[in-house]
């Protein structure tokens, strides 16, 4: 049989590995898949040191790729919004399949890029957009399709647990230990969209489309990152039995769907909390399967690059059959997707970790925590450290509560003449149920 010829868009981290491992594994690939795969092009700006390129057909203009008539996949692995959607579009519009790695891509644009690919009959694959190595698209996708999805809470960026991994293991200085995820390929080429949570509000955007057969709609979720947690709210934590964990999470509830990225108390002894260093992990629940935990590296040349192969292999794999016999893109037929709105954060739940500095002066707790009755939250504990100082910090759990009557709460406890300064917040999960 002809083999398939795919050309591949930069030649970067995820590129240079991609290329790699088709070429190495090229033989198995084929066994696999039913033809071979032969690597037609490649778009690059520069070399890649580890890539031999050697023989192989190079330009530096991306749309010669979209447009060359031998080529059947694109693969588009540029990142970036604007270019990488106009490259995409435009290998649609020449009947290319595309495989992707660009979460911010398709968090933002694949409402529309799928739309075109459904008119081209073609497919669009981003198993490397979310989460790096694990195959959590094609298990939420197909492996768990019997279910309705609860929710799901993940740690889907890698070089956020790495700081937080390294920071809390070693001592590290949060700048040290990010120039080394820069180094290693883990970082964006912006890397605040790592620190400040938006790389993993573009994963979690997808998942939650994929678990509730929602629309993308990257621009309603709320997404809050690590570059304010303390070493001192660690410590407090783990006192409590907790971690803190930078999780995306998204949950189907009366009201709409949550969808939040945000550091996270969670109980020590849950697996998530064990995840550590660049490894990213989704805990799924589901109605009829339970929970099921999903691990692998998070980032990384390979890592990524096993998923992107995985892509080609499946596209290849369904090249014969029509748009009406593939897995759909968002897992939910496009004519059965929900208009279930995605709540503004402030009609979320969740408990609360709260410090907050107080004179130290009979009485001072009781004003908070009837501010806190009053708006119908619930102390699990409370912690008042031991000081010779004139203010005390002050460490509580609350219950489950909507954010709407936190955020009242906080600001008249903010308000309160024996409270000093801002009250740190961070939402508590227990991921039980
Ligand atoms: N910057 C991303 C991360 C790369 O650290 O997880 C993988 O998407």
């Amino acid at each position: 049989m002809k083999p398939v010829k795919v050309g591949i868009c930069g030649l970067g981290t995820v590129g240079g590995g991609t290329f790699n491992v088709l070429m190495r594994n090229a033989e198995e690939i084929s066994r696999r898949a039913g033809r071979h795969i032969l690597i037609e092009q490649i778009a690059m700006r520069s070399d890649n040191p580890n890539c031999d390129t050697t023989g192989m057909q190079i330009t530096t203009d991306v749309f010669e790729v979209a447009t060359n008539p031998e080529i059947d996949i694109v693969i588009e692995l540029i990142g970036g919004y604007d270019t990488a959607r106009d490259l995409v579009m435009t290998a649609i519009e020449n009947g290319k399949h595309v495989v992707t790695a660009n979460k911010a891509l398709i968090a933002v644009h694949g409402n529309e890029i799928f739309e075109a690919a459904q008119e081209k009959n073609v497919m669009v694959a981003f198993e490397a957009s979310v989460a790096g190595g694990i195959p959590i698209i094609k298990a939420i996708r197909e492996g768990l399709a019997a279910n309705q999805i609860n929710w799901l809470a993940g740690i889907i960026n890698g070089t956020g647990n790495f700081i937080m991994t390294e920071m809390r293991e070693k001592g590290r200085e949060f700048a040290d230990v990010l120039q080394e995820a820069q180094a290693l390929g883990y970082a964006e080429a912006d890397p605040t969209f790592d620190v400040e949570g938006i790389d993993a509000a573009h994963k979690l955007t997808i998942l939650s489309s994929l678990a509730f057969g929602i629309p993308l709609q990257f621009s309603k979720g709320y997404t809050e990152g690590i570059s304010k947690i303390t070493p001192q709210d660690i410590q407090y934590a783990e006192e409590l039995g907790y971690r803190v964990k930078h999780l995306g999470i998204t949950r189907r509830t009366d009201k709409g769907i949550e969808l939040r990225v945000h550091p996270t108390l969670i109980p020590k002894d849950v697996l998530l909390a064990n995840v550590n260093g660049v490894m990213n992990a989704v805990l799924v629940d589901g109605d009829a399967v339970g929970q099921t935990l999903y691990y692998g590296p998070g980032a990384g040349a390979e890592a990524t690059a096993s998923a992107v192969v995985a892509d080609v292999v499946d596209v290849v794999r369904t090249l014969t059959a029509d748009r009406d016999n593939r897995v759909p893109h968002l897992a939910f037929q496009p004519s059965a997707l929900s208009d279930a709105p995605v709540l503004p954060v402030d009609q979320t739940t969740s408990a609360y970790y709260l410090r907050l500095q107080a004179v130290e002066r009979p009485g001072v707790l009781s004003h908070v925590t009837r501010i806190l009755g009053e708006k119908g939250i619930n102390i699990e504990a409370i912690i008042q450290k031991q000081t010779t100082e004139a203010q005390v910090p002050v460490i509580m759990l609350t219950q489950r509560v909507e954010e709407r009557m936190m955020n009242e709460a906080i600001r008249e406890i903010e308000a309160l003449p024996d409270i000093l300064g801002e009250i740190v917040r961070i939402r508590v999960e227990q991921l039980a149920d």
